[in-house]
């Protein structure tokens, strides 16, 4: 028996500035589930990240570009409406990297059971998944976070930068965020009850501004997103001060490369660390996460919020908006 499968596909590289919807198209293919061993999956959810944009180019990254014309890799849940294997059955939730498709068939061993635990679904795609992985990991392994630091954060009204920040309350640390529009730094401050947020885009001078909100400097700076941001931050680190390089979104989609950071010398003076970390090399390292945030969730010390857009045609149109800020919190597309 075949089913029909359809997928989102990209129809040419995209080198430089934010992708357009134009630039993928849906694809429908026939599938079947035929092998020992072979699941066939119902997506549910799709995980929207901006790793996916380093894809889209050809040039050499972590991970090869995305083939065109093929299905895309990305996080995805969905539920196994038939399957070959023992170990899976019928009904079973399932994390996959099979991408943004409706219906897909894959091998069990690239497949991970999900137990909810009354849990949304979703929130395996979010604080529970990479995201949540990826903030967890880059403060307490990368930065080393301690009760009482001054953490700043930018993205933060984003799935990491959110978590980040919810992170950094929870040991006691003061929490400076930075985020694009008005309705996220009131989120930030009413319900994450950050610190201080502000927005970075009605701001002329971000090193006044820190300075302005944090005179004393910074311990942390989780930075989401590179760039002329980076650059302030540096100017307004402690002496020690660690710099967290989780992502540089301001950078993915530039026209043009910039002319680099001006500032190395407070970096030699100051005696900075920077560390840059791929949530990648880190996933035998999910235990404690894992424990500790399905806590967080369960008590409510962690509060999550979603932007979600409808159906797989919309998936290019999610990718954009998550690049152009009009997500809070995880960028997630149902099924
Ligand atoms: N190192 C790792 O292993 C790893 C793993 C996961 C994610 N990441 C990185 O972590 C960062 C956050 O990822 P996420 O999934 O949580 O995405 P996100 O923060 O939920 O969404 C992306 C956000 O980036 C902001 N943005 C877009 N263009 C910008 C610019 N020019 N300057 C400043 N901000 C800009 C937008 O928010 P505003 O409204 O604030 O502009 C947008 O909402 C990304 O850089 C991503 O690549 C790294």
């Amino acid at each position: 028996m075949s089913i029909n499968s359809k997928f989102v596909t990209l129809k040419n590289y995209i080198p430089i500035g934010i992708p357009k919807e134009e630039d993928f198209e849906i694809k429908e293919v026939k599938i079947s589930i035929s092998e020992k061993n072979e699941i066939l999956v119902n997506n549910l959810w799709l995980s929207v990240d901006p790793y996916m944009r380093a894809r889209m180019t050809e040039k050499k990254n972590y991970k090869p570009p995305f083939k065109l014309g093929e299905p895309m890799e990305g996080s995805a849940i969905g539920q196994v409406i038939k399957s070959n294997s023992k170990n899976f059955k019928t009904g079973d939730f399932v994390l996959s990297n099979c991408g943004w498709r409706d219906k897909f068939v894959e091998k069990e061993i690239n497949l991970e059971k999900i137990n909810s635990k009354n849990l949304p679904l979703q929130s395996f795609l979010g604080p529970l998944g990479m995201t949540g992985h990826t903030a967890y990991i880059g403060l307490y392994k990368m930065a080393s976070i301690k009760k009482g630091q001054t953490v700043l954060v930018s993205s933060a009204g984003g799935s990491v930068g959110s978590l980040v920040c919810q992170i950094a309350k929870i040991n006691d640390c003061k929490v400076i965020a930075s985020t694009g529009s008005d309705e996220k730094v009131e989120w930030l401050k009413n319900e994450l009850k950050v610190d201080h947020a502000f927005n970075y885009k009605k701001t002329n001078n971000l090193v006044l501004k820190l300075k302005e909100i944090a005179p004393d400097g910074f311990d942390i700076y989780f930075d989401n997103v590179g760039g002329d941001f980076l650059e302030a931050a540096i100017y307004r680190m402690k002496n020690f001060g660690k710099i967290i390089i989780c992502g540089r979104i301001s950078q993915m989609n530039a026209s043009t490369t910039g002319s680099g950071l001006k500032n190395m010398a407070h970096v030699l003076v100051k005696r900075l660390t920077i560390k840059g970390f791929l949530i990648f090399d880190h996933e035998n390292e999910k235990g404690e996460f894992t424990k500790n945030m399905t806590e967080w969730l369960i008590s409510e010390k962690i509060k999550i919020r979603e932007t979600v857009y409808e159906g797989l045609n919309n998936c290019p149109k999610a990718f954009v908006d998550l690049l152009n800020g009009k997500n809070i919190g995880k960028m997630l597309v149902k099924i």
